[in-house]
C-alpha cells in the first residue's frame, strides 16, 4: 500500500507518521514538500500534480489551518487550506480510486445544548475556522472513499500544548482560572493515529465503511478539569507546584474575550466509530496521563 501523508509536522501528522509506517510504504510531507513533490496547501495546482506524482492508494491528509484566532481575519487562507485543498485532494483521489482520509472538528457545531453530538446532527460554526472546516469535510467527501474523522482538544506530548501551559503557570502562580463551561474530551494525537491506522486497514477490505465518524476518547470534561486533573498529576510526581487544588477557579469562558467564539458543548458521540470499526475507547485521562509522563519525564 502506497500512502501519501499531508501535514507530517502537526501533531497528529507527527504521529501518523509511526502508526502508518506498518501499512506499507509512505511518502510524508510538510508545507514546504521535498523539492520535487509539493506539499503547500496554498498551491492547489502543485497539489493536484503532487497527487498524480505519487498515485497513492491512500491520501491522509493531516494539514490544517488551525490557528482558530487567526482565522478570522485570514478567511481567505482559512478557506484554502482547510476547504479548496482538501476539495483537490478529493478530486485527485476519486480519480485514482485511492482513499482519502482527512481530519475534522467539533467547531463545525454550535455548541448549544448538553447532549453529545452526532454525525448527522445539523451542523452550524460559530466562526471561520469551524466554517471551513465544515466545508473541508463536505469538499473531502467528494470522494467516494473517504474516511473523515471529527475530533476535539487535540494533545500531543510534542511542542506547545494546554498541559504545558497549566504546569508552567501552577509553578509561578498562587492563583488559577479556567473556562469551565466549554465541555468537550481531551484527545491524544496518539489515539487519532492508531485509529486512523486500524480504521484504513477496515476500510480497505470492506470499502462500505466509508464515511464520517465521531473519534475522540470516553469521558467528558472542562478545560478547568482538565487543568486540576494535569496539575493534580504533577504535584503527586513530586513536581514543584506553587497553586493549590482550591486555587484554581473556574470562570466562564467570558472571562477569556477571544476573536472566535468556541463551542459550549463540544461532546461528540462516538457510537457510530465504535461499532463500524469494533473498537474500544478509552477514557481521556488515559491519554493525558501518558502525554504527562513524557513531558515529566517519567
Ligand atoms: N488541534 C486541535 O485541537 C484540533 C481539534 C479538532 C480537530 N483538529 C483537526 O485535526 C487535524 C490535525 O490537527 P493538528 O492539531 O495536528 O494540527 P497542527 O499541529 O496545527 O498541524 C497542522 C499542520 O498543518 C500544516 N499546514 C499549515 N498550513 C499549511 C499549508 N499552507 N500547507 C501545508 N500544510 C500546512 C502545518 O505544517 P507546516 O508546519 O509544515 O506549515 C502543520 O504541521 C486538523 O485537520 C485539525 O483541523 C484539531
Amino acid at each position: 500500500m502506497k500512502i501519501l501523508l499531508f501535514g507530517k509536522r502537526g501533531q497528529v501528522g507527527w504521529e501518523l507518521q509511526r502508526s502508518l509506517a506498518p501499512l506499507g510504504q509512505i511518502v510524508a510531507l510538510d508545507h514546504a514538500g521535498d523539492g520535487s513533490l509539493c506539499g503547500d496547501f496554498t498551491n492547489l495546482a502543485g497539489l493536484a500534480t503532487c497527487v498524480r506524482a505519487v498515485a497513492p492508494d491512500v491520501i491522509v491528509n493531516a494539514a490544517a489551518h488551525t490557528a482558530v484566532d487567526k482565522a478570522e481575519s485570514e478567511p481567505e487562507l482559512a478557506t484554502t487550506i482547510n476547504a479548496l485543498a482538501p476539495g483537490v485532494l478529493a478530486e485527485e483521489a476519486d480519480r485514482l480510486g485511492s482513499w482519502l482520509v482527512h481530519y475534522s472538528t467539533d467547531y463545525v457545531f454550535d455548541g448549544s445544548g448538553t447532549t453529545p453530538w452526532r454525525e448527522g446532527d445539523p451542523t452550524g460554526p460559530l466562526g471561520v475556522y469551524g466554517r471551513s472546516k465544515l466545508a473541508g469535510e463536505q469538499a473531502a467527501a467528494r470522494c467516494a472513499r473517504h474516511l473523515i474523522f471529527r475530533t476535539s482538544w487535540v494533545f500531543a506530548a510534542r511542542g506547545n500544548n494546554f498541559a504545558r501551559t497549566m504546569l508552567r503557570l501552577a509553578s509561578e502562580r498562587d492563583q488559577l482560572q479556567v473556562v469551565a463551561d466549554q465541555i468537550g474530551a481531551p484527545t491524544g494525537a496518539e489515539l487519532l493515529a492508531d485509529v486512523t491506522a486500524h480504521a484504513i486497514r477496515s476500510a480497505r477490505q470492506c470499502p462500505d465503511l466509508a464515511g464520517l465518524y465521531h473519534l475522540v476518547p470516553g469521558g467528558e470534561t472542562s478545560w478547568h478539569g482538565y487543568a486540576r486533573h494535569v496539575i493534580e498529576y504533577a504535584r503527586q510526581a513530586g513536581q514543584a507546584i506553587r497553586v493549590a487544588p482550591e486555587a484554581i477557579t473556574a470562570v466562564p469562558s467570558s472571562a477569556y474575550p477571544v476573536p472566535a467564539p468556541r463551542p459550549h458543548n463540544s461532546r461528540l458521540d462516538t457510537h457510530k466509530l465504535q461499532a463500524a470499526f469494533d473498537l474500544i475507547l478509552p477514557d481521556w485521562q488515559l491519554g493525558v496521563d501518558r502525554m504527562l509522563m513524557e513531558i515529566l519525564g517519567q
